[in-house]
């Protein structure tokens, strides 16, 4: 039986943008997505979605409403659905045992036990969220010891691998999609109806299918060897600050290797987003019950040489600055954790305003896209309200942030950034006037030219347009 009706549990990053695509290349499936939100299904049915996402806007204008559903209804989005994907939160734990790396699963075993109460039929459950290896046992374990009689499930692994920024790119040119499934007469009919779902648009030959368990670890593992390309390449820019070599160029001339590529080795201020760290984390908690702590260690470097980064950073800001920023006027370039997304999760650009407020600094905050009062929930959350009220200003533009600052530190690297009229900007600064590019994606030589001081990642300090080399570096 082809599926007729999906229906997808969250409406969140993956979920809203993930059936969004689904609905419009399936027009003969009718997709639902629910969430216990009300105030985030009624965003998704507004004109103002709840997240920007480049080119979703139009995906979702041209299937809302005619086979995309947004809706608070759990309950009928279950019931009527061949499909159901879950598609909710899985954050690190914050509490209790596994706290701060295992995943919480609560919100799964939340959405698995309401298809049992609710499935009145048989149902193909897929697992979309980012889970531990066996997750899918435990939601078969909740869906089979609470199921209504004669209904019965198959449980797949589909993790996503969208990126923010390019999910709509992500998803339409999936480099490829990853279905796993118990190997059963059941399970690989589930497993060839969810294929034929996503083969409305995506070739075979990108559609992989594998047991359950190496779908789960699979996602885990993607993320993890992508953050660690970039923090192998923040590691050696700390070792090109100290030597003269330009990090550029060394990952350049390292990634024309053919068998390590080019992508993802842009040194910077250091990873931040959802999932990374939390993926991490959980690989490492789960090599850790394994009994394998060498290979939890392994991936721990990951996270620790990240953090290593972000300090290192707001370090060198700091001490740039004569070791002091009290009631220094420090214009934030950048709030979301990369471009093109206003998401702030674990964005590395909060750490360093933590790292500057401590001290004493008033920030001046601009970013295109992030919200204000995320902005200030985040520095809330991370600092407390007084100082917050105190020390942190919001603006609308790059050029206001930036009047009358000692320092720009960029922490996103948003395109408008690098085509600012920069000399403007110098004119209305203190001096001397310091940028910090925390993306390295400005010209830096233009900006010396212009009288700026200016610091980046993994490339020698350059003072007052002079570059100092290695050799005159240690005569002084
Ligand atoms: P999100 O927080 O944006 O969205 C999750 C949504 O689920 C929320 O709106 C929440 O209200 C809803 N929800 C939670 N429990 C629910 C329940 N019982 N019933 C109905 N709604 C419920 O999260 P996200 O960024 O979309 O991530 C979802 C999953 O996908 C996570 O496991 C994440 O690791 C994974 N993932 C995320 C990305 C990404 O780029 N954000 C990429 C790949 C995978
Ligand atoms: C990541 C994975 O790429 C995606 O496949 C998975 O589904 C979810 O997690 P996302 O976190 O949305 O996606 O963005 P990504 O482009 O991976 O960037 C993550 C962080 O790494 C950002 O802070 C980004 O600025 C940083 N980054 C990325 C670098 O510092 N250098 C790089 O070379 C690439």
């Amino acid at each position: 039986m082809p599926i007729k009706k999906i229906c997808c549990i969250g409406a969140g990053y993956v979920g809203g943008p993930t059936c969004s695509v689904i609905a419009l290349k399936c027009p003969n499936i009718m997709v639902t997505v629910v969430d216990k939100s009300k105030e985030r299904i009624a965003q998704w049915n507004s004109d103002k979605l709840p997240i920007y996402e480049p080119g979703l806007d139009d995906v979702v204008k041209k299937c809302k409403g005619v086979n995309l559903f947004f809706s608070v209804d759990i309950e009928k989005g279950i019931r009527e659905a061949d499909l159901i994907f879950i598609s909710v939160n899985t954050p690190t734990k914050t509490f209790g045992n596994g706290k701060g790396r295992a995943a919480d699963l609560k919100y799964v075993e939340g959405a698995a036990r309401m298809i049992a109460d609710i499935a009145d039929e048989d149902k193909i459950v897929v697992e979309k969220s980012t889970v531990p290896v066996r997750a899918a046992e435990s939601i078969m374990n909740i869906l089979r010891a609470n199921h209504k009689p004669g209904v019965s499930y198959q449980i797949l692994s589909n993790p996503e691998f969208l990126s923010e920024g390019t999910a709509i790119d992500n998803l339409l040119n999936a480099d490829r999609v990853l279905i796993g499934g118990e190997d059963t007469k059941e399970g690989l009919a589930a497993v060839e109806e969810l294929c034929w779902v996503y083969e409305h648009w995506i070739p075979r030959k990108n559609i992989l299918t594998t047991n359950t368990w190496s779908s789960e670890l699979s996602k885990l593992a993607a993320n993890a060897f992508l953050a660690q390309r970039i923090s192998s390449i923040n590691s050696l820019s700390a070792v090109c600050e100290a030597t003269g070599a330009d990090v550029s160029e060394v990952a350049r001339a390292v990634g024309r290797d053919s068998r390590i590529g080019p992508k993802f080795l842009q040194a910077s201020v250091g990873f931040g987003g959802s999932c990374f760290q939390k993926d991490i984390l959980n690989l490492v908690y789960i090599c850790e019950c394994l009994n394998l702590p060498e290979v939890a260690a392994y991936w721990q470097q990951v996270i620790d040489i990240n953090e290593y980064q972000k300090s290192r950073f707001s370090a060198k800001v700091i001490g740039s600055l004569f070791n002091t920023v009290t009631d220094k006027k420090i214009a934030l370039l950048g709030f979301a954790f990369k471009k093109d997304t206003g998401d702030t999760r674990e964005s590395p650009a909060i750490h360093v305003a933590k790292t500057l407020l401590d001290e004493g600094a008033k920030l001046h905050i601009y970013d295109p896209k992030v919200e204000s009062a995320q902005i200030i929930e985040d520095l809330t959350y991370a600092i407390d309200d007084y100082h917050v009220k105190k020390s942190v200003s919001l603006y609308n533009d790059a050029y206001s942030a930036t009047a009358g600052t000692h320092a720009i530190v960029v922490c996103t690297e948003w395109d408008e950034f690098i085509t600012l009229d920069y000399k403007n900007i110098y004119n209305a600064m203190m001096k001397p006037a310091y940028v910090f590019d925390g993306r390295n994606i400005l010209d830096h030589d233009k900006l010396m030219k212009i009288g700026f001081e200016v610091h980046s990642i993994g490339k020698q300090m350059q003072r007052c347009g002079v570059k100092r080399t290695w050799g005159s570096m240690n005569q002084m």
